[in-house]
């Protein structure tokens, strides 16, 4: 059997938040520790060049680089079996993107919904960088040959796209120069939602903090999130199903549900009957009692701002060796001269 080739990025902008870490992170860990074992390779990277897109303070990205790092590293994404880096450190995703960016369709980049809600009624005055960004996408994956891109379910359609660039690549230059990622998607937790809007999902954009929990919340914070978030006030039904018309409660039950590695029919086997008054604490112990431990590391880390670039910069050193035969391969391909 040939080796995986596990390839995942997160945008370093806000914190590391509960959607992140139950659709993504967690996963990112297991297949590691699994890819490790197996000898295959796994990279983790910041992407800080897709951050640019929108405006951000440059002091703010710098520090929001290394905090979510340390985030990553809390959350157990370990430098010793996966390569760490951050996108800016390994110039080969941006000259791959350029190269890339002669075969993707515009008309692709007309069906992301990623680009339509983050452009929204303004489309005309959004950078090119946003509409152009699932080809930077592409050329994170693509570059390394990735067999396996563990993401959330809102990165589908772009691990889609950038199968269609890689396929039209490959027929047009009459090469089999990139291999063809599949997206990884929890089958529980692959989309966890705003707490404040069971129709929205939890994301670092949303201008209400109470809205996600932040992996650096404290048990408090967490407490009042929850004791605040929005539900109905209906009991817990005994069957899943009796939740589609519920959001909220859908939401919170599905939370409860990833964190102990669990169906939703089994968390409601036990809470069948509750309202939210008894199941809201029990889902914040259980929140507290996973989030603690990664919060403490978390604080621990982001006091290391040197020890965290010096991560980064051996991780960029490796990654940058990883890309170089593909790289070339796509200039050679192209016919351009180097
Ligand atoms: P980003 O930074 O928005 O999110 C990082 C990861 O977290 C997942 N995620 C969620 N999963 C479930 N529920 C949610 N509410 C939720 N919010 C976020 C995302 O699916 C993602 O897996 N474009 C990407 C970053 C990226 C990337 C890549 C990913 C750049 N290049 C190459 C994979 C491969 C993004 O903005 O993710």
């Amino acid at each position: 059997m040939t080796h995986m080739r596990i390839v995942s990025g997160i945008q370093p902008t806000g914190n590391l938040h509960l959607g992140n870490y139950l659709g993504a992170i967690r996963n990112w860990v297991k297949m590691q520790d699994e890819n490790a074992a197996a000898g295959g390779d796994t990279l983790f990277f910041l992407a800080d060049m897709h951050a640019i897109t929108v405006y951000n303070d440059p002091a703010s990205l710098t520090a929001n680089t290394r905090e979510m790092a340390a985030a990553l590293i809390a959350a157990g994404v370990d430098p010793a079996k996966a390569v760490l880096f951050n996108q800016a450190r390994v110039p080969a995703h941006a000259e791959l993107c350029w190269l890339l960016n002669g075969t993707a369709r515009i008309g692709w980049l007309n069906r992301m919904t990623q680009f339509k809600e983050k452009s929204g009624k303004n489309r005309e005055g959004a950078s090119v960088g946003l509409f152009a960004y699932p080809v930077l996408q592409a050329a994170d994956v693509l570059l390394y040959q990735a067999t396996h891109v563990p993401v959330g379910d809102d990165q589908k359609q772009h691990l889609e796209l950038a199968r269609d660039i890689a396929a039209k690549f490959n027929t047009d230059y009459a090469r089999e120069v990139f291999t063809l990622p599949d997206p990884i998607i929890p089958p529980t937790a692959a989309r966890i939602m705003s707490l404040r809007d069971g129709s929205a999902k939890m994301s670092k954009s949303d201008s209400s903090d109470m809205a996600r929990i932040n992996l650096s919340d404290d048990a408090d914070m967490v407490a009042q999130k929850i004791r605040k978030a929005k539900t109905d006030a209906d009991p817990l039904p005994e069957d899943p199903a009796l939740l589609a018309d519920r959001p909220e409660a859908r939401n919170l039950v599905g939370i409860h549900a990833a964190l102990g590695d669990e169906t939703a029919a089994d968390v409601l086997a036990r809470h069948a009957g509750q309202g939210f008054g008894a199941f809201k604490p029990a889902l914040t112990e259980r929140l507290v009692e996973t989030l603690g431990p990664i919060r403490t590391r978390f604080e621990a880390l982001r006091a290391e701002p040197a020890e965290i670039d010096r991560i980064l910069t051996t991780g960029a050193a490796r990654a940058s060796a990883l890309a170089k035969s593909t790289l070339e391969a796509t200039y050679a391909a192209l016919g351009l001269c180097r």
